[in-house]
């Protein structure tokens, strides 16, 4: 067990690269699997949640290489459809493998999915979408089992914007017969980045990042060379770390357009950023104000996943902000160990009400899930004193080397195994 020790209280100046995004890595990485072909994926951020997709694939009777940052997928001989239930209780979002299974070998296996416990995150969308396109799904022993011919093209109405289930009805119509058009579909950068993808690999998706996606299917699916986008998520958590020190981050690769939301809250805090070709750069302005409301919503919206690192900056700034998360129904855990640092933060359901306070202090503090977690390591940047954040096995499935980019930037912070 390892835990992260931080000697909070010290401004952070300095330029980091940011890494692959993980959102995207992951379905990518699945869609290699329906290739018939060698696919070269560069810019894999080198995390857990990848090694275990990596271990999927090779259950699946893949060859996988690592070289460095880059992923090389030979999918030409499949042998396995089944994905063991370990595996999927660990990583939510392997569910996505269904979809390019289905597609590769007319059948799927696979545990129910697990993942970060922040909330039910059922998985409905993705069942009832595959059925309308012709997969039979019963449910035994904790196993999807799945059959079906060539699957079915179709019109899929998405009840809510799911980001996952959006993923899955594409990988499972690059092939299909006929077409298959989304409404409703999430628009997350991530989406297009997979349908970049797959249209490499030879499929016709158009409307990708929008709501309306359509995808005619192919008869074939050939190797590709792809680079990952960058992670919006870690760019901006960064960004965070240099507003609540007080200090000045560039974080070269980060795309201005996949932030707005966030950069715009960030502003309304205090902050000044710069936007170029390059990447964003974020300088304190030496006063941090509260931000009126943050309500999470499906992209183009506040994103779930900083709603966290926000309230951990809302903690320090001067005035009242107001939190709802619309997103998942659990994801407020770090406001108890936030409140241990001396932070002022009351929830009621859906929403949390934080008074600023001056300082936090430094607490022995755990991580329960990826996002919470990465709020609690920039909490006791900012806070007086040492801090100790343990659960950081729950960072480590997002975050490359957090303490290695942080301490580029100055900051106090070492791991140590426990
Ligand atoms: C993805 C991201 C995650 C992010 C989330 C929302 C990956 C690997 N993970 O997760 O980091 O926080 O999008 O932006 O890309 N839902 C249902 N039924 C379903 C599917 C989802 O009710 O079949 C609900 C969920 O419970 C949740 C909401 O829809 O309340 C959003 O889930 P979804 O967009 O599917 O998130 P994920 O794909 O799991």
């Amino acid at each position: 067990m390892s835990k992260l020790v931080i000697d909070g209280g010290k401004p952070l100046y300095g330029e980091l690269r940011v890494q692959g995004a993980k959102n995207a890595v992951l379905p990518i990485l699945a869609a290699a699997a329906m290739a018939e072909g060698e696919c070269v994926i560069h810019n894999c951020p080198g995390l857990r949640d990848v090694e275990k997709t990596v271990i999927i694939l090779e259950r699946l009777g893949c060859g996988v290489q690592r070289e460095g940052n880059t992923i090389i997928i030979d999918s030409s001989v499949l042998t396995g459809c089944r994905i063991d239930e370990g595996l999927m209780r660990e990583m939510r979002s392997s569910i996505i493998f269904l979809g390019a299974i289905l597609t590769a070998c007319s059948k799927a296996e696979v545990g129910m999915p697990g993942g970060c416990p922040i909330g039910l995150r059922p998985i409905d969308l993705h069942i009832k979408s595959l059925r309308r396109m012709g997969v039979s799904i019963a449910e035994e022993h904790g196993y999807l089992q799945c059959r079906c011919g060539r699957l079915r093209g179709c019109d899929i109405h998405l009840d809510f914007p799911s980001v996952g289930a959006t993923e899955n009805i594409m990988l499972a119509a690059v092939k299909a017969d006929g077409v298959t058009t989304i409404t409703n579909a999430a628009r997350e950068p991530e989406i297009y980045d997979l349908a970049c993808f797959l249209n490499k690999m030879g499929a016709r998706v158009r409307g990708a990042g929008s709501s309306v996606v359509v995808i005619e299917g192919v008869d074939e699916l050939h190797g590709a060379e792809y680079t990952i986008m960058p992670d919006r998520i870690v760019a901006q958590t960064y960004l965070i770390a240099a507003l609540i020190t007080g200090g000045r981050i560039r974080v070269n690769g980060a795309r201005p357009s996949h932030m707005q939301a966030a950069l715009s809250a960030l502003t309304e805090m205090g902050a000044r950023i710069r936007e170029d070709e390059e990447g964003v750069e974020l300088q304190s302005s030496g006063t941090l104000r509260s931000v009126h409301i943050i309500r999470t919503m499906p992209y183009p919206g506040f994103p779930t996943d900083i709603q966290s690192p926000f309230m951990a900056l809302a903690s320090v700034a001067e005035g009242t902000s107001v939190f709802v998360e619309n997103i998942f129904e659990n994801r407020f855990r770090h406001v108890d160990e936030l409140v241990r640092m001396g932070a002022d933060i009351k929830v009621e359901g859906r929403s949390a009400v934080v008074r600023g306070v001056k300082q936090l202090c430094g607490a022995n503090v755990e991580a329960y899930e990826l996002r919470g977690g990465a709020a609690l390591v920039l909490a006791a940047l900012s806070a007086e004193g040492r801090s100790t954040v343990s659960g950081i096995d729950y960072i480590d499935r997002g975050y490359e080397d957090i303490e290695g980019c942080l301490a580029r930037c100055g900051a106090e912070i070492r791991r140590v195994c426990t």
